[in-house]
């Protein structure tokens, strides 16, 4: 089922806690305000907290279909917007005739069928409204950022030896960053804005329990309990949701009906992956759980 354009901020919360994702007030506001203003979305937050996953939800709540840029550094036009397909270019070339001028085959060289399409110009030139994500912007540089700019206001595309591409149709954008850099004042001007956090207790109990369904209540509660424990350390890297689902999956896996001291220490692993984090969350919440 599509839905057109979501009626109410509710309706949009509703709908994604349906396609498995629970969205806190401003997630499910921003991303209404997304659907019906077509503004672009960049969304920033720690690791693991739902920032790729919203795109997902929301093209699965809207249905449609999800085009994906993931970015790294180094990341150019050719990989993101399109590029010309030399080796077909070639081939007409040759299959022309020698007596074919020039302009002939210029004309027919740089015509669509020698296009490709990268994720960017996908979406535009979709005929079906799509959800496009645009995932860790902040690995790529500044020209790049540039690039997106004449895309995220005007949602065209302009190729020289084409001329204007502009979109049939509007897609919701979002983009992601874990804030690596600071991006330009002049993306964040055409940009929504949400930050996206660690859950409340509460919050993170409903999400365990959506990924974790057979998981015992009173596991699932004491495991939030724990994490929101570890998280008041200073950490290198604090556990995120991915990894309360991790945990919440491995201790289903093995049956445990409560977190002792024991069954924490064997599992220490799966919530903190640096070697010093671990001395530091074995020794403060391991001896707080034997206790
Ligand atoms: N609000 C939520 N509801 C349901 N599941 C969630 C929610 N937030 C996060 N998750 C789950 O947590 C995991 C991590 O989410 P995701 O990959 O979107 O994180 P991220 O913020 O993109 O992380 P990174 O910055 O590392 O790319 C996923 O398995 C996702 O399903
Ligand atoms: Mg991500």
């Amino acid at each position: 089922m599509s839905v057109a354009a979501p009626e109410s901020v509710e309706q949009v919360a509703a709908g994604l806690r349906e396609v498995g994702y629970l969205p806190g007030e401003s997630t499910a506001l921003v991303s209404y305000l997304a659907a019906r203003l077509g503004k672009p979305v960049l969304v920033e937050g720690p690791a693991g907290v739902g920032k790729t996953e919203l795109a997902k939800a929301l093209s699965r709540y809207l249905g449609r279909t999800l085009v994906r840029l993931q970015c790294y550094e180094g990341l150019d036009e050719a990989k993101a917007l399109y590029e010309w397909n030399y080796r077909k270019q070639l081939l007409r070339i040759q299959a022309e005739s020698g007596d074919a001028g020039w302009n002939t085959v210029q004309d027919d060289i740089f015509g669509t069928e020698f296009l490709l399409a990268r994720p960017l110009m996908q979406a535009i030139a979709s005929e079906e409204p799509v959800v496009l994500l645009i995932d860790e912007i902040d690995k790529t540089d500044q020209e790049f950022e540039a690039m997106l700019l004449e895309l995220l206001s005007d949602f065209q595309i302009t190729i020289p030896e084409l001329g204007r591409i502009e979109a049939r149709t509007h897609p919701v954008v979002l983009l992601t960053s874990n804030n690596s850099r600071e991006l330009t004042e002049a993306l964040k001007r055409r940009c929504l804005y949400l930050w996206l956090d660690y859950p409340s207790m509460e919050q993170e109990l409903e999400i365990v329990r959506l990924h974790a369904p057979e998981l015992p209540d009173t596991v699932a509660r004491r495991l939030v309990e724990v994490i929101g424990m570890v998280r008041e350390l200073d950490l290198k890297k604090p556990p995120s949701i991915a990894e309360s689902i991790d945990w919440a999956r491995a201790l289903l896996l093995m049956g445990a009906e409560d977190i002792s001291a024991d069954v924490f220490r064997s599992t220490l692993s799966i919530i903190v992956k640096h070697r010093t984090d671990l001395d530091v969350v074995a020794e403060r919440v391991g001896v707080k759980l034997a206790a």
